[in-house]
């Protein structure tokens, strides 16, 4: 048995400590991050080049010593990747050419040649598997095919995906195809991580709340199925965590349909209910409101502290319940690892 943590968490096991880490941990909010991505220009420049991204990987890592490492890249990349133009418009998000009907799905690069534009994130991977601290546990990650798929469709962020909901009501065939190259391009994306190093992988589903009933059955579950099949077929005891955010009552039952070690909660999830009826079936995740970085006082040790203690009977590992923003203050991220810790 390994002594990191947070695979020890993932193998199932019961910690009085949790391992912690947190979603967008290297990020705005870190004084050491903003200089590095001015050094890289704009944020893709940072993302493709290797020893800059490792480096904004690994600060967090030494301010405040989580036991979780998460690669630094976006989940857009692979959209990229595939064909689609992308550029983050500077204070407004990503901007993506747009998909809109099965013959722009026909026209996305072959699978086989995603590598060209992903090889330098794999030297990201790599660089931080050697220089990460041994008690460190590297993450690596993809977003989910839904989830990347609104993007695609959209080119953009949208609150309510809409159009991407509209390309599935229009041409369901089309929409399901393009949910199959992601799902083929993602297992050759991740499978390429974990061979250049990453020890864990995670499926970003952000967007996954959008979908109901049958369409979260088939476009939620049943890719990530998928991608966990194949990933552990090619990678045998390879743990992945998986994030369908915003999934409410489908959080019940999804590790067993995913074949997914660990499930992340949002914050909408209410802990008690969560330790009931997700955590029986193995290791969750998250589950603090990121605003608390904000706010920080005792309300941020009260609800940490309320959080471990609510999950502390089977496995668990200490996060947010969604990335921490930009407003965060750092040193209330250094208040939450010591209400954590010092029990
Ligand atoms: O520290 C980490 O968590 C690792 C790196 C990481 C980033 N994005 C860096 C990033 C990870 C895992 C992601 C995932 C990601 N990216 C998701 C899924 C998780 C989620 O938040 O729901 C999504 C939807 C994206 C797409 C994306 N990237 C958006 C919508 C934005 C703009 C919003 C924002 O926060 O500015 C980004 C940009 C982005 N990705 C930043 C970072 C650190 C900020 C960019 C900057 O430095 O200007």
């Amino acid at each position: 048995m390994t002594d990191k943590k947070l695979l020890r968490a993932l193998a199932g096991e019961k910690q009085a400590v949790p391992p912690v880490w947190l979603m967008r941990q290297a990020g705005r909010y870190l004084p050491e991050y903003r200089a590095t991505r001015a050094k890289a220009g704009d944020f893709l420049s940072l993302c493709y080049n290797p020893e800059l991204a490792a480096e904004v990987t690994l600060q967090p890592i030494r301010r405040f010593g989580f036991d979780g490492a998460i690669l630094f890249a976006d989940i857009l990349l692979i959209a990229q990747a595939m064909g689609s133009k992308l550029w983050f418009a500077e204070g407004e998000g990503p901007r993506l050419s747009t998909i809109t009907d099965a013959a722009g799905v026909a026209a996305l690069r072959p699978t086989a040649d995603i590598h060209e534009t992903l090889s330098p994130v794999y030297e990201t991977v790599k660089i931080l598997a050697s220089e990460l601290p041994k008690e460190t546990t590297l993450i690596g990650f993809a977003g989910s095919p839904w989830t990347v798929a609104t993007y695609m469709i959209a080119g953009r962020g949208t609150p309510d995906q809409a159009p991407a909901h509209a390309f599935k009501a229009a041409d369901r065939a089309g929409f399901a195809a393009l949910i199959d190259r992601l799902s083929e391009a993602t297992i050759e994306y991740l499978s390429a991580q974990i061979s250049a190093g990453a020890e864990v992988v995670k499926l970003f589903d952000s967007w996954a709340g959008s979908l109901k009933g049958e369409d979260f059955t088939e476009f939620a579950e049943k890719p990530a199925a998928r991608i966990i099949a194949a990933l552990k077929e090619r990678h045998p005891g390879i743990p992945i965590i998986a994030f369908p955010r915003e999934a409410r009552e489908r959080y019940v039952g999804f590790a067993k349909a995913t074949g997914a070690d660990c499930v992340a909660l949002d914050n909408s999830v209410d802990a008690a209910w969560a330790a009931e009826h997700v955590q029986k079936d193995g290791c969750v995740q998250g589950n603090l409101a990121p605003q608390h970085m904000i706010t920080g006082g005792q309300a941020l040790v009260d609800e940490a502290r309320r959080i471990v203690d609510t999950f502390s009977q089977g496995p668990h590992i200490f996060n947010l319940g969604h990335g921490i923003t930009p407003q965060a203050d750092p040193d209330n991220v250094s208040r939450l690892l010591a209400a954590i810790r010092e029990r």
